[in-house]
C-alpha cells in the first residue's frame, strides 16, 4: 500500500466515489459534485493549513481517501473523514487507512483527541470506528437533512490516551506499509 497527499490525480476518482449513491449517503456533501467543482475544492484545500488529505493506492489502485480536517491545536483536536473505494469495500482497507491516519495524526500534530460524525445508520462506519476504540460521545437529534429527510449524527471521540494503549498504536509512520 503506497500513501500519498491526495493531488490532482486522485480528483476523477475522488469525484467518481461521491457520485456512488453509497458513498454520497453516507458523506457530508451536497449534491452536484462535479469534476470542476472537486478541482477547485482541492485548489483551497492545499492552502488550507487546518486540514491534509490522503489517498492511498494499492496495485496502482486508488483504494482509500481519507483526511484531517478542522485541525485545532489550540484545543488539541482533529476530525477524521474516509471513504474507500466502492469496488473495494469490506476488503480490509478501510480499517487499515484509518489506523494509519490516526497514527499520523496523533504523531504529528500536537493534539489528544480525534473526532469525527456519522450518520446514524451508517452500520459499517460506526462498526468500524467503535472496533478502533473510538466513543460514541452523543446523538445528535434530527440534525441534518439528507436526500430530503431529517436524519440523526452520531459524534465519536478517541483520546490519545487510550489510542497509545491499543496495539494499533505505531509511531514510524511508513508512507509504503
Ligand atoms: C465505512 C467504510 C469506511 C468501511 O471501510 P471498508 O473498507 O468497507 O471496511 P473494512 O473492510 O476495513 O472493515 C472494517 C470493519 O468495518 C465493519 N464493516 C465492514 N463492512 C461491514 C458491513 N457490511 N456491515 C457491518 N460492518 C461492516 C466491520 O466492523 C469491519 O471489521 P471486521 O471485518 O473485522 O468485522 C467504507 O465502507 C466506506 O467508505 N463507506 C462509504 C463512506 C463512509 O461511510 N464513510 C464514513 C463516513 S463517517
Amino acid at each position: 500500500m503506497k500513501v500519498s497527499k491526495l493531488n490532482s490525480n486522485h480528483l476523477q476518482e475522488r469525484c467518481n466515489w461521491l457520485n456512488t449513491p453509497d458513498v454520497y449517503l453516507h458523506m457530508n456533501m451536497q449534491y452536484p459534485i462535479t469534476i470542476e467543482e472537486t478541482i477547485k475544492w482541492h485548489e483551497r484545500a492545499l492552502f488550507n493549513s487546518s486540514r491534509f488529505d490522503f489517498a492511498f493506492e494499492h496495485q496502482d489502485i486508488i483504494v482509500s481517501m481519507t483526511g484531517l480536517t478542522n485541525i485545532d491545536t489550540s484545543n488539541g483536536l482533529v476530525e477524521f473523514y474516509i471513504m474507500v473505494n466502492p469496488e473495494t469495500q469490506g476488503q480490509g482497507y478501510g480499517k487499515i487507512t484509518t489506523e494509519f491516519t490516526i497514527n499520523y495524526a496523533f504523531n504529528n500534530y500536537n493534539i489528544h483527541k480525534i473526532y469525527l460524525y456519522t450518520n446514524n445508520f451508517n452500520e459499517r462506519a460506526n462498526k468500524l470506528y467503535e472496533k478502533l476504540g473510538f466513543q460514541l460521545e452523543g446523538t445528535m437529534r434530527k440534525h441534518k437533512f439528507k436526500n430530503g429527510v431529517l436524519i440523526d449524527r452520531c459524534i465519536y471521540g478517541l483520546l490519545k490516551e487510550d489510542w497509545i494503549k491499543q496495539s494499533y498504536y505505531e509511531t514510524d509512520i511508513k508512507l509504503e506499509f
